[in-house]
């Protein structure tokens, strides 16, 4: 016996959240009857989620690795009608980002079916690193450098110790370039780290999640993982 969310999430038809969702919205049945959330089912059961019966024999797992551009949405659906990274990406599957970026955010996006993999990498407890070149407003001193590396207050909590380094300041603009990399992935994470110390973001972008990157591909273009990349995926979790 299984979380019915659970098995929706493994079947690649939501993510775990999105699951949730569904039951907590009354739309997920098991045998016909209204499934709340924590029921559990066997093989044996039959869900249904807004009609459709899962097809628990179908489970085509697909993955890509996006160049999200500025100005598109990081979610499946937009309330506002905005375009989503979901509308750039052409599969039949029902996919979802694996986290998210701002919608002025570019760079390295995952999609998938895989709710496992999906679960997994975004559980801090596998401390996935995420790569991110931040262009700040302003000359950013050593301080401010030093308190972003050892762990800043942003919505009560600290974050953890991280990487952080000045690429490079640019005296017309006045803007300083600066990577930093974290593990976790709390809301708006980077740009509230330089705003507690000071800073604006005027641009970010993800250059890198785990060992993946967007070599090749520009802005709105994507393409599939291969088998290694997933077998790798699956290698830094537990
Ligand atoms: N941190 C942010 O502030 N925004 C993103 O899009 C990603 C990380």
């Amino acid at each position: 016996m299984e979380r019915v969310q659970k098995v929706i999430s493994n079947l690649g038809y939501a993510s775990r959240r999105e699951a949730e969702k569904l039951i907590s919205e009354g739309k997920v049945y098991i045998n016909d009857r209204v499934a709340s959330l924590g029921d559990k089912v066997s093989s044996s059961d039959i869900i249904k989620i807004d009609g459709n019966i899962l097809d628990k024999n179908k489970n085509t797992k697909v993955y890509y690795l996006l160049n999200k551009p500025r100005g598109v949405v990081s979610t499946v659906k937009d309330e506002k009608g905005r375009k989503t990274v979901i509308d750039l990406i052409d599969t039949k599957e029902r996919i979802y980002p694996i986290g998210r970026l701002d919608y002025d955010t570019t760079g390295v996006l995952l999609l998938t079916n895989d709710g496992e993999l999906t679960n997994k990498l975004l559980h801090p407890s596998n401390n996935i690193e995420k790569v991110y070149l931040a262009k700040i407003e302003g000359k950013i001193t050593g301080s401010a450098i030093n308190k972003l590396k050892s762990g800043v207050k942003i919505d009560n909590i600290k974050t953890s110790p991280c990487f952080v380094k000045l690429k490079s300041y640019n005296l017309k603009t006045n803007t300083s370039m600066v990577e930093i990399r974290i593990h976790e992935g709390h809301n708006h994470q980077v740009k509230k780290m330089f705003e507690s110390v000071g800073y604006k973001v005027s641009k970010l972008t993800r250059l890198r999640f785990a060992f993946l990157d967007t070599t090749n591909l520009k802005p709105g273009e994507y393409r599939v993982l291969s088998i290694k990349e997933v077998k790798k995926l699956y290698s830094l979790i537990k």
